[in-house]
């Protein structure tokens, strides 16, 4: 017989796309089955789902349609639907798709391999979109992004129910894994070469772990614990909430040099009204506050925000605040959107008053006030000395590339091999995020 071949399709986030590379490593694992690239040379579809924007279900149900086609031709098929949507839909999805084998969620991944053998044993379907606790962690495999760089859950999920967004629902609740498997992970990644680590999670500074001897661990001192690692060079961190920024969170930055000078810290909206009916629960005197601060400690740190327009009853006016506190601020970079509508969620039942192609018109404003303020940063960075974490070499031409610490990619050329090595290089040029460089030496 030969080799069952899968094919995982993935949409939304960095956590999504994260849990498909885990997907594959656990059915490549306990099932030897391969992963495949190309959908028509797959028995095994899997979709995993996101439900943050768009019109989720509708997708979902167009993209299921194409591989019904397969299906059809081939009745051994398996179609899986997993993610938020699968989470939020369940049953309702086999209705509609009676064609759909399995449906799990996105704390259940790590059974799927089970539940695929489950299929092939009993010919029936099967649906697991359950929060076990905490088993999730324990099947966690090490995954590296590059051979340099890798990331690393602490916590899933998320108790704040800010009204507009459905990761509540679909994701569970807030879970802090154990700090000592954290630090055990990092240790070995270390060893294996890994020298930047990137923390993971919805919310990372709301992290809290209370152990045997009723120890509570936080965020910050998870960050003192892992920077005594020996052998690590940077840590990031995505994504942080201003609700949870403590002061002890702040004062790290004095005292942890592997921390990036790079902080992407969500505000959404720069109108208190809106924040108010966002129940994002922190003031922008507060988000304001600990910009302040961190400027006061790391001067250079550049900072990324979230921004959503045209929530319902946002007005020219809350929106010119969003505007002013871009600039204020001096944000370098966002994810921006435009707002849209999650069922189940409060801000759903809200009046929604601003037409989309206002919306359009908003976001669009936005996006190019942050596209002045990135190219304003890119240009302070001309003739300056960075410190570059080399990923890898461009097949094409043969310029090495990596990151900065406020996460611009750099290209240069060099004689010696840098690939893997942090190494100084001197800026000559940039387009955006792009910066080109000259190699001047190792680090
Ligand atoms: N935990 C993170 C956000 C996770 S969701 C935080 O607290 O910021 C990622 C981003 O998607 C959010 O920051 C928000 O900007 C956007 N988003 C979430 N729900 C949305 C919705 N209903 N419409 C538009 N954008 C949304
Ligand atoms: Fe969503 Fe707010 Fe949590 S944006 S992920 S409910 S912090």
């Amino acid at each position: 017989m030969s080799r069952n071949k899968v094919y995982i399709k993935t949409w939304g986030c960095q956590m999504n796309t994260y849990d498909s590379t885990k997907l594959s490593h656990y059915i490549n694992k306990e099932l030897n089955f391969a992963i495949v690239t190309i959908a028509k040379h797959a028995n095994i579809f899997i979709l995993n789902t996101c439900s943050i924007r768009e019109k989720a279900q509708e997708k979902l149900f167009h993209q299921l349609g194409r591989w019904k086609i397969f299906k059809q031709n081939n009745p051994n098929i398996i179609i899986c639907v997993g993610g938020c949507v699968a989470a939020q839909e369940g049953e309702k999805i086999f209705k509609r798709a009676s064609y759909v084998d399995i449906i799990f969620g996105p704390q259940t991944i790590h059974r799927l391999p089970k539940m695929i053998q489950d299929v092939y044993n009993f010919k029936k379907k099967l649906i697991d979109i359950s929060f076990p606790k905490t088993e999730k962690f324990n099947y966690l495999p090490v995954i590296k992004t590059t051979q340099h760089t890798s990331y690393v859950t602490i916590i899933e999920g998320c108790n704040k129910y800010c009204t507009y967004c459905i990761v509540p629902f679909t994701r569970g609740k807030e879970i802090s894994r154990p700090y000592k498997d954290i630090l055990l992970e990092i240790q070995q990644l270390i060893i294996q070469g890994i020298k930047e680590i990137h923390l993971l999670g919805q919310n990372v500074n709301s992290y809290k772990y209370i152990d045997i001897d009723n120890n509570i661990i936080t965020f910050d001192k998870l960050l003192i614990m892992i920077s005594n690692i020996k052998g690590i060079y940077r840590i990031r961190y995505t994504t942080s909430n201003p609700q949870d920024f403590t002061q002890g969170l702040i004062n790290v930055y004095g005292k942890i040099p592997q921390l990036v000078n790079f902080l992407h810290l969500p505000v959404q909206s720069g109108s208190e009204k809106i924040l108010s009916l966002m129940k994002r629960r922190y003031s922008l005197t507060q988000y304001k506050n600990i910009i302040y601060q961190l400027k006061k400690i790391r001067p250079n740190i550049h900072i990324s925000s979230d921004f959503i327009v045209g929530f319902p009853g946002e007005t020219q006016e809350d929106f010119n605040q969003t505007i002013q506190l871009i600039l204020d601020m001096d944000i370098d970079m966002s994810y921006s959107f435009i707002y849209s509508a999650r069922p189940g969620t409060i801000a759903s039942k809200m009046v929604d008053n601003v037409s989309l192609q206002e919306k359009k018109r908003r976001l669009y404003i936005l996006q190019d006030y942050i596209q002045q303020q990135t190219k304003k940063f890119s240009s302070y960075m001309l003739h300056s000395i960075q410190t570059v974490l080399v990923e890898g070499i461009s097949k094409h031409n043969q310029f090495f590339f990596g990151k900065t610490e406020n996460n611009r990619i750099v290209f240069f050329k060099s004689t010696y091999n840098c690939v893997g090595k942090i190494v100084k290089v001197y800026i000559n040029n940039f387009y955006l995020y792009t910066l080109y460089a000259t190699f001047v030496s190792m680090h």
